[in-house]
Protein backbone atom coordinates (compact mmCIF):
# COMPACT_ATOMS: atom_id res chain seq x y z
CA UNK A 1 0.00 0.00 0.00
CA UNK A 2 1.13 3.57 -0.36
CA UNK A 3 2.52 5.17 2.34
CA UNK A 4 3.06 8.87 2.72
CA UNK A 5 4.09 11.33 5.81
CA UNK A 6 1.41 14.18 5.17
CA UNK A 7 -2.42 13.84 4.91
CA UNK A 8 -4.22 16.19 3.80
CA UNK A 9 -8.65 16.53 4.44
CA UNK A 10 -10.04 18.63 2.23
CA UNK A 11 -13.84 20.28 3.75
CA UNK A 12 -16.71 21.73 2.12
CA UNK A 13 -15.43 23.10 -1.21
CA UNK A 14 -12.25 21.17 -1.66
CA UNK A 15 -12.74 17.59 -3.15
CA UNK A 16 -9.92 17.42 -5.00
CA UNK A 17 -5.88 18.50 -5.47
CA UNK A 18 -5.15 19.87 -9.20
CA UNK A 19 -1.29 19.47 -8.36
CA UNK A 20 -1.13 16.26 -7.37
CA UNK A 21 0.47 13.64 -9.75
CA UNK A 22 1.16 10.20 -9.92
CA UNK A 23 -2.03 9.67 -8.42
CA UNK A 24 -3.34 6.19 -6.97
CA UNK A 25 -6.81 5.72 -5.08
CA UNK A 26 -6.59 3.80 -1.96
CA UNK A 27 -9.51 1.85 -0.40
CA UNK A 28 -8.48 1.11 2.99
CA UNK A 29 -10.81 -0.91 5.10
CA UNK A 30 -10.59 -0.42 9.23
CA UNK A 31 -12.58 -2.34 11.73
CA UNK A 32 -14.67 0.92 12.06
CA UNK A 33 -16.50 0.79 9.09
CA UNK A 34 -15.73 2.48 5.64
CA UNK A 35 -14.19 5.71 5.37
CA UNK A 36 -15.56 9.29 4.08
CA UNK A 37 -14.05 8.06 0.51
CA UNK A 38 -11.09 6.56 -1.47
CA UNK A 39 -7.44 8.03 0.06
CA UNK A 40 -6.04 10.21 -3.01
CA UNK A 41 -2.50 8.95 -2.72
CA UNK A 42 0.30 10.66 -4.94
CA UNK A 43 2.94 13.28 -4.98
CA UNK A 44 3.18 17.18 -4.40
CA UNK A 45 6.26 18.22 -5.98
CA UNK A 46 7.53 15.13 -5.83
CA UNK A 47 6.69 14.69 -2.21
CA UNK A 48 4.04 11.65 -1.56
CA UNK A 49 1.06 12.83 0.35
CA UNK A 50 -2.66 11.51 0.47
CA UNK A 51 -5.80 13.37 -0.12
CA UNK A 52 -9.05 12.52 1.43
CA UNK A 53 -12.44 14.62 0.89
CA UNK A 54 -13.83 14.62 4.30
CA UNK A 55 -17.83 14.60 2.98
CA UNK A 56 -16.78 12.72 -0.16
CA UNK A 57 -16.40 13.77 -3.25
CA UNK A 58 -20.31 14.79 -4.39
CA UNK A 59 -20.11 15.96 -0.76
CA UNK A 60 -22.51 12.82 -0.07
CA UNK A 61 -22.07 12.98 3.95
CA UNK A 62 -23.25 14.72 6.79
CA UNK A 63 -20.82 15.90 9.91
CA UNK A 64 -22.65 13.53 11.95
CA UNK A 65 -22.22 10.70 9.80
CA UNK A 66 -19.11 11.32 9.30
CA UNK A 67 -16.68 7.78 9.70
CA UNK A 68 -14.14 10.13 11.75
CA UNK A 69 -12.53 6.74 13.26
CA UNK A 70 -12.54 5.12 9.94
CA UNK A 71 -10.77 8.53 8.43
CA UNK A 72 -8.14 8.85 10.96
CA UNK A 73 -7.35 5.09 10.75
CA UNK A 74 -6.86 4.85 7.61
CA UNK A 75 -4.57 7.61 7.54
CA UNK A 76 -2.88 5.88 9.69
CA UNK A 77 -2.45 2.78 8.08
CA UNK A 78 -1.12 4.77 5.21
CA UNK A 79 1.87 6.19 7.76
CA UNK A 80 0.80 9.37 8.20
CA UNK A 81 2.37 11.94 10.52
CA UNK A 82 0.85 15.15 10.20
CA UNK A 83 -2.66 15.95 9.00
CA UNK A 84 -3.82 19.21 7.62
CA UNK A 85 -7.23 19.83 7.93
CA UNK A 86 -8.73 22.49 5.11
CA UNK A 87 -11.90 23.87 6.23
CA UNK A 88 -14.69 26.13 5.97
CA UNK A 89 -15.83 27.61 8.88
CA UNK A 90 -18.61 30.65 10.21
CA UNK A 91 -16.42 33.93 11.76
CA UNK A 92 -17.24 34.87 15.40
CA UNK A 93 -15.26 38.03 15.30
CA UNK A 94 -15.70 41.17 13.11
CA UNK A 95 -11.75 41.31 12.23
CA UNK A 96 -12.34 38.07 11.19
CA UNK A 97 -13.67 38.77 7.90
CA UNK A 98 -15.32 35.47 4.90
CA UNK A 99 -12.28 34.72 3.01
CA UNK A 100 -9.74 35.12 5.77
CA UNK A 101 -7.50 32.12 7.39
CA UNK A 102 -7.42 31.06 10.97
CA UNK A 103 -5.07 28.21 12.31
CA UNK A 104 -6.95 27.43 15.20
CA UNK A 105 -4.90 26.80 18.53
CA UNK A 106 -8.08 25.77 20.75
CA UNK A 107 -11.16 24.09 20.75
CA UNK A 108 -14.35 24.26 22.10
CA UNK A 109 -16.96 20.83 22.07
CA UNK A 110 -20.76 20.98 21.34
CA UNK A 111 -20.79 18.11 19.34
CA UNK A 112 -24.07 15.48 20.76
CA UNK A 113 -24.05 12.88 18.39
CA UNK A 114 -20.83 11.15 17.54
CA UNK A 115 -17.71 8.73 18.95
CA UNK A 116 -14.56 10.78 19.68
CA UNK A 117 -12.35 8.26 20.82
CA UNK A 118 -10.35 4.49 19.52
CA UNK A 119 -10.55 3.23 23.21
CA UNK A 120 -13.42 1.63 25.30
CA UNK A 121 -14.35 -2.02 25.09
CA UNK A 122 -11.49 -3.09 27.66
CA UNK A 123 -8.79 -0.74 26.65
CA UNK A 124 -8.99 2.48 28.75
CA UNK A 125 -6.87 5.90 28.30
CA UNK A 126 -6.96 9.59 28.20
CA UNK A 127 -4.86 11.44 25.93
CA UNK A 128 -3.56 15.01 27.14
CA UNK A 129 -5.62 17.46 25.22
CA UNK A 130 -4.93 21.04 26.83
CA UNK A 131 -3.29 22.13 23.55
CA UNK A 132 -5.42 20.05 21.25
CA UNK A 133 -3.01 21.37 18.17
CA UNK A 134 0.76 20.95 17.42
CA UNK A 135 2.01 24.11 18.00
CA UNK A 136 4.96 23.17 15.41
CA UNK A 137 2.76 22.09 12.09
CA UNK A 138 0.97 24.65 12.87
CA UNK A 139 3.47 27.55 13.03
CA UNK A 140 4.43 25.72 9.58
CA UNK A 141 1.04 26.30 8.37
CA UNK A 142 1.11 29.98 9.30
CA UNK A 143 4.08 30.56 7.53
CA UNK A 144 3.02 29.15 4.60
CA UNK A 145 0.13 31.00 3.88
CA UNK A 146 2.27 34.42 5.40
CA UNK A 147 4.93 33.47 2.54
CA UNK A 148 2.28 33.29 0.10
CA UNK A 149 1.01 36.78 0.55
CA UNK A 150 -2.39 36.03 -0.56
CA UNK A 151 -4.41 38.83 -2.29
CA UNK A 152 -7.16 39.96 0.26
CA UNK A 153 -6.49 37.46 2.45
CA UNK A 154 -5.91 38.19 6.10
CA UNK A 155 -4.09 35.81 8.15
CA UNK A 156 -4.63 34.99 12.13
CA UNK A 157 -2.32 32.58 14.29
CA UNK A 158 -4.35 31.01 16.93
CA UNK A 159 -7.90 31.13 17.78
CA UNK A 160 -10.84 28.74 19.57
CA UNK A 161 -12.93 26.96 17.20
CA UNK A 162 -16.04 26.25 18.24
CA UNK A 163 -17.23 22.51 17.15
CA UNK A 164 -20.99 22.35 16.62
CA UNK A 165 -23.00 18.74 15.83
CA UNK A 166 -25.17 20.51 13.30
CA UNK A 167 -26.31 20.07 10.30
CA UNK A 168 -28.33 23.29 11.02
CA UNK A 169 -26.23 26.15 11.41
CA UNK A 170 -26.60 27.98 15.15
CA UNK A 171 -29.63 30.36 16.71
CA UNK A 172 -28.77 33.81 17.14
CA UNK A 173 -28.43 32.88 20.67
CA UNK A 174 -25.82 30.59 20.68
CA UNK A 175 -24.00 32.90 18.17
CA UNK A 176 -24.17 35.50 20.69
CA UNK A 177 -23.20 32.57 23.06
CA UNK A 178 -19.86 31.50 21.87
CA UNK A 179 -18.85 35.20 21.28
CA UNK A 180 -19.37 36.08 25.00
CA UNK A 181 -17.00 33.06 25.41
CA UNK A 182 -14.19 34.84 22.91
CA UNK A 183 -14.58 32.10 20.48
CA UNK A 184 -13.26 32.83 17.17
CA UNK A 185 -14.56 30.46 14.51
CA UNK A 186 -17.39 27.74 14.44
CA UNK A 187 -17.57 24.71 11.98
CA UNK A 188 -19.13 20.76 12.51
CA UNK A 189 -15.83 18.71 12.46
CA UNK A 190 -12.64 19.59 13.26
CA UNK A 191 -12.56 18.84 17.01
CA UNK A 192 -13.33 14.82 16.75
CA UNK A 193 -10.97 14.74 14.43
CA UNK A 194 -8.58 16.23 16.40
CA UNK A 195 -8.73 14.39 19.33
CA UNK A 196 -8.83 11.19 17.18
CA UNK A 197 -5.55 12.34 15.51
CA UNK A 198 -3.95 13.04 18.95
CA UNK A 199 -5.34 9.65 19.93
CA UNK A 200 -3.36 8.12 17.12
CA UNK A 201 -0.20 9.78 17.57
CA UNK A 202 -0.76 12.22 14.25
CA UNK A 203 0.21 15.93 14.45
CA UNK A 204 -3.07 17.44 13.51
CA UNK A 205 -3.44 21.08 12.28
CA UNK A 206 -6.32 23.40 11.01
CA UNK A 207 -6.32 25.81 8.25
CA UNK A 208 -9.79 27.56 8.60
CA UNK A 209 -11.28 29.50 6.25
CA UNK A 210 -14.02 31.67 7.16
CA UNK A 211 -16.64 31.66 4.65
CA UNK A 212 -19.41 33.86 6.68
CA UNK A 213 -20.08 35.43 9.59
CA UNK A 214 -22.83 32.76 11.23
CA UNK A 215 -25.65 34.99 12.10
CA UNK A 216 -24.66 37.48 14.99
CA UNK A 217 -23.79 39.92 12.44
CA UNK A 218 -26.52 42.35 12.21
CA UNK A 219 -24.69 43.78 8.81
CA UNK A 220 -24.65 40.32 7.21
CA UNK A 221 -26.84 37.90 6.31
CA UNK A 222 -27.52 34.99 8.33
CA UNK A 223 -25.12 31.65 6.86
CA UNK A 224 -26.67 30.04 4.26
CA UNK A 225 -25.36 26.78 1.98
CA UNK A 226 -24.79 29.56 -0.87
CA UNK A 227 -22.78 31.99 1.07
CA UNK A 228 -20.74 29.07 2.37
CA UNK A 229 -19.91 27.17 -0.90
CA UNK A 230 -19.67 30.32 -2.72
CA UNK A 231 -16.72 31.68 -0.56
CA UNK A 232 -15.07 28.26 -0.16
CA UNK A 233 -14.87 28.18 -3.95
CA UNK A 234 -13.20 31.28 -3.95
CA UNK A 235 -10.68 29.77 -1.71
CA UNK A 236 -10.09 26.39 -2.57
CA UNK A 237 -7.61 27.93 -5.05
CA UNK A 238 -5.60 29.66 -2.21
CA UNK A 239 -6.21 26.81 -0.25
CA UNK A 240 -4.59 24.65 -2.75
CA UNK A 241 -1.77 26.85 -2.57
CA UNK A 242 -1.26 26.98 0.98
CA UNK A 243 -1.09 23.45 1.33
CA UNK A 244 1.17 22.66 -1.57
CA UNK A 245 3.83 25.77 0.20
CA UNK A 246 3.31 23.95 4.07
CA UNK A 247 4.50 20.12 1.87
CA UNK A 248 7.63 21.57 0.87
CA UNK A 249 8.26 22.97 4.13
CA UNK A 250 7.31 19.62 5.87
CA UNK A 251 9.39 17.67 3.09
CA UNK A 252 12.61 19.88 4.03
CA UNK A 253 12.08 20.65 7.80
CA UNK A 254 10.27 17.94 9.39
CA UNK A 255 8.85 19.68 13.03
CA UNK A 256 9.10 17.85 16.06
CA UNK A 257 5.57 16.80 17.51
CA UNK A 258 4.29 15.92 20.92
CA UNK A 259 1.61 14.36 19.44
CA UNK A 260 3.71 11.82 18.03
CA UNK A 261 3.54 10.20 21.32
CA UNK A 262 0.80 10.82 22.74
CA UNK A 263 0.00 7.95 24.21
CA UNK A 264 2.93 7.78 26.62
CA UNK A 265 1.23 8.21 29.10
CA UNK A 266 -1.89 7.76 28.25
CA UNK A 267 -3.30 4.25 28.42
CA UNK A 268 -4.44 2.98 31.95
CA UNK A 269 -5.50 -0.54 31.46
CA UNK A 270 -2.03 -2.70 32.13
CA UNK A 271 -1.37 -3.88 28.39
CA UNK A 272 -1.00 -7.49 29.91
CA UNK A 273 -4.62 -7.33 30.98
CA UNK A 274 -5.74 -5.63 27.79
CA UNK A 275 -7.92 -7.61 25.28
N1 LIG B 1 -19.12 26.13 8.30
C1 LIG B 1 -19.07 27.27 7.57
N2 LIG B 1 -19.78 28.25 8.15
C2 LIG B 1 -20.30 27.73 9.28
C3 LIG B 1 -21.11 28.24 10.31
N3 LIG B 1 -21.54 29.49 10.30
N4 LIG B 1 -21.45 27.40 11.33
C4 LIG B 1 -21.00 26.14 11.35
N5 LIG B 1 -20.23 25.60 10.40
C5 LIG B 1 -19.88 26.38 9.38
Amino acid sequence: MAQADIGIIGGSGLYRMDALTDIEEVTVETPFGEPSDAFICGKLDGTPVVFLARHGRGHRLLPTELPFQANIYGMKSLGVKYLISASAVGSLKEEVKPVDMVIPDQFIDRTKNRTATFFGEGIVAHIAFGDPVCKNLATVLGDAVESLNLEGVTLHRGGTYVCMEGPAFSTKAESHLYRSWGATVIGMTNLTEAKLAREAEIAYATLAMATDYDCWHPDHDSVTVEMVIGNLQKNAVNAQRVIQDVVCRLTENPPESEAHSALKYAVFTPLDTAP
